[in-house]
Formats: structure tokens, sequence, C-alpha cells
């Protein structure tokens, strides 16, 4: 469900042409539907409706602060990974209660700062991990809460990228490993365990391993409360997959039930850490025609997007639908001759596409694309390679248009290096 639709022949996010936007904003430029990211948190909490459920957005999908504090604001708390995240969702107004920090990987200033601001758990992924966060504790005199991320050894059957729930990633503690590990938070008064987690994978479009996850945890979480830990939540994670070309991913209701039932044996709230479900479809990258290309082989339209700007297609292969965000030229021009075109961006890597053998009547200088589902893992992934600067975010609520982020300044790119010019480097001194 989304507001991105076509009035006519013009494409529209919420009650705005896109073609306004572009001409305002210029482009490459983000365009996110406030109504559609709405209506998604509130899909979602609507379907756990009546079992105790914290949903915690992956602010890893979309960090941006307007983005944030919009779905803290229907209730959500957050899902972070680093020092930088958990700032961001502070400033965006999130309950600290309402944090879960996820990762292999805490630094002691991102874990002092974590207990500092008083969070809901740490998803311990290692031995290491909870032995750090007891000593921090012990030395701010507080009890860390703690929940053990286990990695049930689940196929998530998605791209092996974004796979975490099997042995060979990094991810998560094996269920002996947990157990043990039960054991040592007990006996430690700096820490508490207040939950078992775990997160399989995302763009997950299969009910079953999610299901398979659940009904294991609850075995798991059973396993403990019967050795007296009184355990607070389960948290199942993200990863329920959206529609990007044919998939069709179960329904939220689906979804929900499914948890739902695998784990109510055990009486515990519920915690999830949706990413791609709440943002993915809120988004689209607007794009302009650079100039179109044939080679031997075949057509290019090459536009001022980039893998730079949204890396998925390049890094993941990951399919995106594109759109022309005008389409009444072609008609004018007599039946529709389609032709097999690529669209890639302009940066130095023949890895930089952002849709491949796409049937399209051939476009003209100028002309606007638009490319779906950007909302996660769009911007929030996006770097200044080729020393580009970043793509401007706009938030349309029907009528009512918001800059909330401005496009990255030329001179902001080596700001930070410009102090180093033509100074010499003075080594150990
Ligand atoms: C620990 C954790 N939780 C939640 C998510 C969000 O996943 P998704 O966007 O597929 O819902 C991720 C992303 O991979 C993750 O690593």
């Amino acid at each position: 469900l989304d507001h991105f639709k076509y009035k006519d022949d013009v494409a529209f996010c919420e009650d705005i042409a896109l073609t306004h936007l572009a001409d305002t904003f210029g482009t490459p430029v983000y365009v996110y539907s406030e109504t559609t990211l709405r209506q998604h948190c509130r899909n979602l909490k609507k379907a756990f409706e009546g079992h105790p459920t914290l949903p915690c957005f992956a602010v890893k999908a979309n960090s941006n602060l307007t983005f944030l504090q919009t779905i803290f604001s229907e209730g959500f708390g957050a899902d972070l990974v680093s020092l930088g995240e958990l700032e961001r969702a502070l400033l965006a107004g999130v309950n600290p209660k309402e944090i879960v920090f996820s990762g292999v990987g805490k630094k002691p200033e991102e874990i002092r700062r974590a207990l500092e601001v008083g969070i809901l758990s740490f998803n311990v992924e290692s031995q290491y991990e909870l032995k750090t966060i007891a000593q921090l504790a012990k030395e701010k005199n507080i009890v860390a809460r703690v929940c053990l991320r286990i990695n049930p050894n689940i196929d998530a059957k998605t791209n092996p990228k974004i796979a975490t729930g099997l042995y060979t990633t990094k991810f998560g503690l094996a269920e002996n490993e947990a157990e043990e590990l039960t054991e040592s938070a007990k006996r430690d008064p700096a820490l508490k365990l207040v939950g078992l987690a775990c997160h399989i994978g995302s763009q997950i479009t299969e009910l079953g391993p999610l299901h398979e996850a659940a009904v294991r945890m609850a075995e798991i979480a059973k396993k403990a409360q019967e050795k007296g830990h009184q355990l607070e939540f389960l948290n199942m994670g993200g990863g329920l997959g959206i529609r990007y070309k044919n998939e069709s991913p179960p329904s939220l209701q689906d979804y929900a039930n499914a948890l739902i039932d695998a784990t109510r044996s055990v009486g515990l709230k519920l915690v999830i850490e949706p990413g791609r479900v709440i943002a993915g479809n809120a988004g689209v990258l607007l794009t302009k025609v650079i100039g179109v290309k044939k080679t031997p082989a075949k057509h290019f339209i090459v536009v001022d997007a980039a893998m730079n700007d949204l890396v998925r297609p390049t890094l993941y292969n990951s399919f995106h639908e594109i759109l022309p965000a005008k389409t009444a030229r072609n008609k004018n021009l007599g039946p529709s001759k389609k032709v097999l075109c690529d669209f890639v961006g302009p940066i130095c890597e023949t890895g930089d596409y952002l849709g491949k053998d796409r049937l399209v009547d051939l476009p003209q200088e100028g002309d606007l694309f638009f490319i779906r589902s950007c909302g996660a893992y769009g911007s929030s992934m996006a770097s200044q390679y080729n020393s580009r600067p970043r793509a401007p975010e706009v938030f349309v609520q029907k009528d009512v248009v918001r800059l909330i982020r401005p496009r990255e300044k030329l001179d902001s790119l080596w700001a930070e290096e410009l102090s180093a010019l033509n100074k010499n480097f003075l080594c150990g001194q």
C-alpha cells in the first residue's frame, strides 16, 4: 500500500506531482510519503493488536531524523547498531526505554552511552560482549539489561548477503553457548537477563523460516524460565519482506499470527525490529535522464542517480521498478516502440546500474523517472563515491512538502581535509 500514483499521465506522491518536486529540489532526490509511512506503522501495530508487542524500527533502514521522528510518534521504539544511530534516535525523540541495541561489535564508548541513557536491552551476540557490558556496568554502578541473541541456524531463504540466521554467518550465539551465558548472567549482579532475541535475515518472503524461528525461540525461552530466569520479552527481530517485483510476502496479519501463536505458551511480551516493511514502499528516488546511448550490444539510459545514491542493485543485484514521472510525451509519439535498456548512473564502474534490461519507450534528455521501493536501505546506504554529494530527501503529506535533508554541499565533501593540505606529517612527535 502506498501513495505514489499516476493522475492522468503524471506520477504523484500524495497530492504533489513528482515533476514539481524535481523542478523545486533538483535531481536526484529521495521522496517519501508521510501518509504511507504512518499507514505502514499503524497496519503493523494493528496486526499485533491484542498481544503485548513493542515494535522497534530498525534505524539502519532509514535514519533520517524526521523520518524517525514520524515513526517514533506512531509508538515505535528503535533497534540500532551504532553510537551514531543511538544519537540519531535520541535526537528524533525515541523513548530510551524502547531501544534495543544489536550488532556483533559494540565498542566500549557505545556501550557506555547506551548504559547512560538506560536502554531496554543490549542484544548480546558474543561472550566477549557480555563480559565488556558487565565490566562497564560495574564501573557505572548500574545493572545492565541484556538479551541474548540466538542464532537458530535457520535458512531464511533470502539473499545470502542479508541472511543472518545460519552458523556460517557472524551473528548471534549458538543455543548451547547462549545457555552457558544465561547462567553467567544470573551469577553477575551487574547483569539482568531480560529477554532472548533472534533475527534470521532480511527481505524474507516466506512465513516458514520466521515461524520456525519463533517456535525454536519459544522452546529456548521455556527452558530458561524453567531454570528460574524471569524473562520479560522475546525479540523476534525484523526481516519481513516487501514486494519489489512479483514477490508475494506474507501479510502482516499472517506474520503476526505466526509469531504470536508460536510463542503464546511462554507468556512473554514480543519485541520486533521491522525496517523494510515499514519504510521500503514509503519512498522513491527521483532521477533525470542525462542522455541515451547505444553500444553495438544494447541501449543505456544514463540518469543522474547512481550507485552512490542507491547501492542495492549493485550490492545485492536487487530489482527496483523504474517508471516515468510523466508518460504523456510518449503517447503523443504514436504507437509505443519499447526498447530493452539498462538504467545506469554516471559513476565510473560497470556495476553502477539501477535497473537492467527494462522494456521502455526510449526517453529524451531531461525526462524524469522514479525508482520505486527506495524508502529502506536507500538514503541510509548512500555514499559520496566519485565525490558526489548525497541527494536531498523530501517528505510529502498531502499537499505539504518538507525538505528534511538538503542536498549535500559540494565544499562540505572536502571541508575536513582542507586544513591538512600542504602540511607536513610529523610522525611520532
Ligand atoms: C538485528 C536486525 N534487526 C532488524 C533488522 C531489520 O530488518 P528488516 O529491514 O528486514 O526488517 C536488521 C536488518 O538486517 C537487523 O540486522
